[in-house]
């Protein structure tokens, strides 16, 4: 399963990459908007850190202002993955861009009927909102599984998973356990992966015992 960030913070981004546990990274435009910062010199930024795809999104709601605006953010950097919105233009887009050779990342999936429909644009990425689909009372990650069970079913779907509006560790374990192909996941999220009690508690004691020996490894 590969890791995206789900930020535009370059400061979280250097730091999760620095881990060597970052495969990309997903903006989007309230995302843009928290940093405060120019998008363009956002996205150079980042394109400098992650050489994996990093989803740049597209405002426009017209497909010939989509395509003008997808061209404009590709010319970024060779790793800049176009995102756009699940709506008819945005679907036209999507199949447009992907023949010409530039990753599209298909985003506010909400039900395995929009999945379909993106996988035969060709989207190299599907996004569906599993977070947002809990705040509604839905089971989110219910999708997700009726997405990968669907897709497995066509060869020619060679649309990726990419499970996004993650809330919380579990929904990075499920997504795995259904196969998922990538999580996007906030820093926060990413950072919760780690965190265990016993891995604390058994570290602590691991390090009290071995103080008591007198021996250091590197003297
Ligand atoms: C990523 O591509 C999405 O834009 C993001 O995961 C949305 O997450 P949110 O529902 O927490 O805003």
């Amino acid at each position: 399963m590969k890791f995206f960030a789900d930020t535009a913070d370059t400061e979280e981004i250097r730091e999760l990459a620095d881990l060597g546990l970052l495969d990309g990274v997903t903006t989007n435009p309230s995302l843009v908007a928290k940093t405060g910062r120019d998008f363009f010199e956002v996205l150079k930024e980042i394109c400098s850190i992650v050489d994996g795809p990093v989803s740049a999104e597209v405002t426009a709601t017209d497909f010939d202002s989509m395509m003008t605006e997808g061209q404009k953010l590709a010319d970024v950097a060779d790793n800049i993955a176009i995102k756009v919105p699940l709506i008819k233009d945005g679907l036209k887009a999507c199949k447009a861009l992907t023949q010409g050779g530039t990753k599209v990342n298909v985003t506010l999936c909400f039900s395995a009927a929009q999945a379909i429909l993106a996988a035969k644009a060709g989207a190299t990425y599907i996004s569906p909102f599993v977070g947002r689909l809990d705040d509604i009372g839905h089971e989110g990650m219910d999708l997700i599984g009726d997405i990968v069970e669907i897709y497995a079913n066509y060869d020619s779907f060679n649309t990726e998973v990419l499970v996004a509006s993650i809330r919380h560790p579990m929904h990075v374990v499920e997504a795995a356990r259904m196969g998922a192909d990538v999580c996007t996941v906030p820093p926060a999220v990413l950072k919760k992966l780690f965190d265990h009690p016993l891995t604390d508690k058994g570290l602590a004691a691991f390090l009290a015992d071995w103080e008591k020996t007198g021996q250091a490894i590197v003297s």
